[in-house]
């Protein structure tokens, strides 16, 4: 059974908003955060169980918190609530019962998607990334089928991650998957192009003109599946004052199609996400998957991409993740590489070289907002570096980046 209460978190801009949202779903009971300014009428249409205030200092919004005081819903303002205080809230002042499980989630959702769906047909993006991997997943289990799944290779992928989406998802755990292999188109477009804004542009517009293509292939599809989380949710418009990150992932909405929309990861927080994956059976590889920018590669070969430094920033990248797992580093945000188009001078078994240095990146954050740069052992750059240079000819020069966003940002483009 599906049981619809919640608590209502209103956001006066607390910056630890989501965190609070993440902890009283710990807890077993479900979380919604809305903006301060929500009307009482729509408050009271969203029946919360109770309502937390979040705010750092409640001085600038006397008449907001005056306003809300009234409802007739328990309320409680944050921080004032140390961790004994929000247990008590929660299952004395509000009555709240321990429902929220990943696997009622998904109980829930696999009925609401058959309901939504019926007897049409769906389709879906796989990106390679967690997000997509999970909304397949949990909409394959509703529909089985009647799903067909899209993946478009642009060739900018890390070393061995278009063959892993193909395992994982024609040969281990079989559904229906068209595997584009678009890679010389993608080459051909963003030969010249070294404005890093023109490349993601460029990556697409091109990625949905193939997507596109495959889809009318298709026939009749009704539904178009999106691995759009909560965190996106919130970012795009219902935040306080309404800050609007616009949404970078590679795979926009086709805009001629005439698609509806399944969401069903909507609600979710990334670490709800991946255990949703998890309870489903998707491996571990995909599931524990770094963030990666949907433009992949083409953002880390700073300058004009061609197929030769593709091929030697895989590699390199490739022998840096490698070092890097069995290190077993785990805390980790993001760990890449980058290879910019300027060459260097250097000497090998007494022979004067002239190639590429490469940039090595490994960062700790908590959203990408803001990262500090991982403090890697000495021993451990130094043996990344011998083996990048030993095993990547092209290379004969690493360094490590110590920036923290800000004032740089994650990505060098
Ligand atoms: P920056 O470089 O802005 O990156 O500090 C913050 C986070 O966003 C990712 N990123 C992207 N993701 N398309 C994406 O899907 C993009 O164009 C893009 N640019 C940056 C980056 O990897 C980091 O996690």
């Amino acid at each position: 059974m599906f049981i619809q209460e919640k608590i209502l978190i209103l956001d006066f801009g607390f910056p630890q908003v989501q965190d609070l949202a993440r902890q009283i779903r710990q807890l077993g009971v479900f979380s919604v955060i809305f903006p301060y300014q929500t009307s009482m009428e729509k408050i009271a249409a969203l029946e919360p169980q109770g309502i937390i205030l979040a705010a750092e200092d409640f001085a600038a919004f006397q008449s907001e918190v005056t306003q809300i005081k009234q409802c007739n819903f328990p309320v409680a303002f944050w921080p004032a609530l140390t961790k004994v205080g929000l247990k008590e809230f929660l299952f004395q002042d509000c009555s709240c019962k321990v429902y929220w499980s990943i696997a009622n989630f998904i109980e829930r959702q696999v009925q609401l998607i058959r309901e939504k769906v019926g007897s049409n047909k769906v389709l879906c993006a796989l990106s390679g990334g967690v997000d997509s991997a999970v909304a397949a997943a949990l909409v394959h289990q509703a529909v089985g089928e009647q799903l067909t799944c899209v993946f478009v290779d642009h060739g900018f992928l890390r070393k061995g991650e278009a063959e892993e989406v193909q395992n994982v998802f024609q040969k281990k755990w079989p559904l229906n998957l068209i595997f584009v292999d678009a890679r010389e188109r993608f080459l051909k477009k963003l030969s010249g192009i070294s404005d890093p804004e023109q490349k993601r542009k460029i990556i697409g517009n091109e990625f949905i003109r193939v997507f596109e293509e495959t889809a009318l292939g298709l026939g009749e599809v009704d539904f178009l599946v999106q691995g759009t989380v909560y965190p996106d949710v919130l970012e795009s418009g219902s935040g306080v004052g309404g800050t609007i990150k616009s949404h970078h992932n590679v795979g926009g909405l086709p805009e001629k199609m005439n698609f509806r929309l399944l969401e069903p990861l909507a609600k979710l927080f990334k670490n709800e996400v991946r255990k949703v994956g998890r309870e489903l059976g998707l491996p571990t590889e995909i599931i524990e998957r770094q963030p990666f920018p949907g433009p992949g590669l083409a953002i880390r070969i700073i300058g004009e991409i061609t197929a030769e430094k593709l091929e030697i920033l895989r590699e390199a990248d490739a022998i840096f993740l490698d070092e890097i797992r069995q290190a077993a580093f785990d805390d980790l945000w993001q760990v890449f590489a980058v290879l910019p188009s300027i060459k260097s001078v250097g000497v090998q078994d007494k022979v004067r070289t002239y190639a590429y240095p490469l940039i090595l990146r490994a960062v700790t954050s908590v959203d990408a907002m803001t990262a500090k740069a991982a403090h890697l052992p000495y021993e451990l750059l130094d043996k990344i570096t011998e083996r990048i240079i030993r095993e990547v000819p092209q290379i004969n020069r690493v360094v490590y980046d110590l920036t923290s966003k800000p004032p740089g940002t994650i990505e060098w483009e």
